[in-house]
C-alpha cells in the first residue's frame, strides 16, 4: 500500500510511454500488439489522475522521430489513435476530461486529426482533468516554432525583440496554457528525454523506471508519484531555506556573497 501525501502531489505529470515494442516482442508478438495494449495503461494512468486530483496529463504518443518507423507501425499508430479517440469520448465526456493537442499538425493524417479536433471541441469546457496529446511533436522544433511566432509579433510590430523575457516566451509555446511540468515519467529503462518539453523541463523531478509501459499500472503510478514525494524541489534555493531555520543561523547564510580570487565563492 503506497502512502501519498495529498498536499505534495504533482499538478502536471508527463509520460514518456516507452517499451510497448520489446513488450510484444517477449510474447511473439506484432509491435502494435503493445501499442494496443499501451493503450489500457493510458486509460489507468488517465483514471489514476482523476481520482488522486492530478489535473494535468501530458502523454508522448507520436515523437516527430517516430516517422522513422516502418509504415505499417505508422498506420497502425495512427489508426489507434482514431479508435481510441473515438471509443472514450463519450466516457471522456462524462469524465468531464478535457482534450488537447501539441504538435505540428502538418502531417497527422486528416481523419485523426478530425478525430482529435472533435474531441478538443468537444470537451474543452472541463476543467477536472486536461490531458495533453503530443501528436506529431519535437521539443526543438517547438522551440524553432515559438521562436518564429515571436519573430513574427515583432516584425508586425506588435513587440519589441528586447521585451523578451523566458516568461514571454513561454507564451509562444503549445504549453502556454499549461502550468510547469513537476514529473516526468519514462517508462521502458531507456534515461533520456527523447526531444520531449525541452524547454518545459527545467525544473521537472524525472522518474525512470524499467517496468515497461504495456505493464505500466495504477500501482506503478502511485510508486512514481510517493518517489516523487522525496524530492526536495529546490528552485535554485538552498535546502535551510525551503526547510525554514533559526533567525541567527538566516542571517549569517543572508549575508552578501563575494567572490575573491583565491577561495572562489566566500560570505
Ligand atoms: C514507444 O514504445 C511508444 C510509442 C512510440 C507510442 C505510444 C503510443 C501508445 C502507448 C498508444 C496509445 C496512446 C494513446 C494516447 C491512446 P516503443 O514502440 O518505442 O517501444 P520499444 O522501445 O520497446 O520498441
Amino acid at each position: 500500500m503506497v502512502h501519498l501525501d495529498t498536499d505534495k502531489l504533482p499538478r502536471h505529470v508527463a509520460i514518456i510511454m516507452d517499451g510497448n515494442g520489446r513488450w510484444a516482442k517477449a510474447r511473439l508478438r506484432h509491435r502494435v500488439f503493445g501499442h494496443e495494449e499501451g493503450a489500457n495503461s493510458v486509460r489507468d494512468v488517465v483514471q489514476c489522475c482523476l481520482e488522486l486530483g492530478i489535473p494535468y496529463l501530458t502523454l508522448y504518443a507520436f515523437s516527430k522521430e517516430n516517422w522513422k518507423r516502418p509504415a505499417s507501425e505508422i498506420r497502425a499508430l495512427w489508426e489507434l489513435l482514431k479508435r481510441f479517440i473515438r471509443s472514450e469520448l463519450p466516457d471522456l465526456i462524462a469524465r468531464e476530461i478535457r482534450i488537447v493537442r501539441m504538435g505540428d499538425p502538418e502531417g497527422i493524417p486528416g481523419d485523426v486529426l478530425d478525430e482529435l479536433q472533435s474531441a478538443i471541441a468537444l470537451t474543452s469546457q472541463f476543467e477536472k482533468l486536461t490531458v495533453s496529446l503530443a501528436i506529431n511533436y519535437g521539443g526543438r522544433q517547438e522551440i524553432v516554432r515559438a521562436a518564429t511566432l515571436f519573430a513574427m509579433d515583432v516584425q508586425n510590430g506588435r513587440i519589441q525583440g528586447t521585451d523578451l523575457t523566458p516568461d514571454l516566451f513561454s507564451r509562444y509555446l503549445f504549453t502556454s496554457h499549461l502550468p510547469e511540468v513537476d514529473l516526468l515519467i519514462r517508462t521502458g529503462g531507456e534515461r533520456r528525454v527523447s526531444n520531449f518539453l525541452l524547454w518545459q523541463m527545467a525544473y521537472t523531478e524525472f522518474y525512470f523506471t524499467r517496468i515497461l509501459w504495456p505493464d505500466f499500472r495504477k500501482s506503478h503510478f502511485l510508486e512514481a508519484l510517493r518517489d516523487y514525494q522525496q524530492r526536495e524541489r529546490r528552485f535554485g534555493r538552498t535546502g535551510e531555506q525551503l526547510r525554514g531555520k533559526s533567525k541567527s543561523e538566516s542571517l549569517l547564510d543572508d549575508r552578501p556573497v563575494e567572490m575573491t580570487e583565491s577561495s572562489g565563492i566566500t560570505h
